[in-house]
């Protein structure tokens, strides 16, 4: 399985609708599960490997000690998602398997929430805030073709011209 690079037309594209979760598709999302923690990300979202269909995963670690805020682990697919009742507004810095080398702080709404399908076909309909809010928005960009470099203020789209440029001359070298 692999990870599309920032210029493959496939991350530009809207995503379409899963008609029925099959035994192939449920493969795909526990390869997509296994996928990214190895890669070091939280999210991944279909289109990022290749898949043009509505969904993504997000598989958040267990994270700090005692001293820290911990967050706990979370582990989710989101078929067919629809993102609603956006609320107040909050800065992060966001990254991308997909745009590799570029963390940005983007502005997004800070909670969230979200109608989709688990694996089993059940609907959900949840309310999220904080980093889970984040990586959600961020993955269901992916299925809209939106990058998270394009929600950045244009001045600083400008800045990374010639860094995404390079991105996307190694592709083609491929
Ligand atoms: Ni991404």
């Amino acid at each position: 399985m692999d990870i599309r690079i920032y210029g493959d037309e496939v991350l530009n594209k809207r995503a379409e609708e899963v008609k029925n979760i099959d035994e192939e598709l449920k493969q795909l999302i526990n390869a997509m599960f296994i996928k990214t923690p190895e890669a070091n990300g939280i999210g991944l979202a279909a289109p990022q490997v290749g898949v043009s269909k509505r969904f993504f995963v997000v598989v958040v670690p267990e994270s700090g000690d005692d001293s820290e805020v911990r967050t706990k682990a979370f582990r989710q697919v989101f078929i067919n998602p629809v993102i609603k009742n956006p609320e107040g507004a909050c800065k992060m810095e966001e990254g991308c398997l997909s745009v590799p080398g570029i963390w940005e702080i983007v502005e997004r709404p800070e909670k969230i929430e979200i109608e989709y399908t688990d694996i089993d076909g059940t609907m959900h309909s949840e309310i999220f805030d904080g980093l889970l809010a984040r990586v959600i928005q961020h993955e269901y960009d992916h299925l809209d073709g939106v990058l998270f470099v394009s929600r950045l203020p244009k001045l600083k789209q400008d800045l990374l011209k010639r860094k995404l440029k390079a991105l996307k001359d190694k592709k083609r070298d491929y």
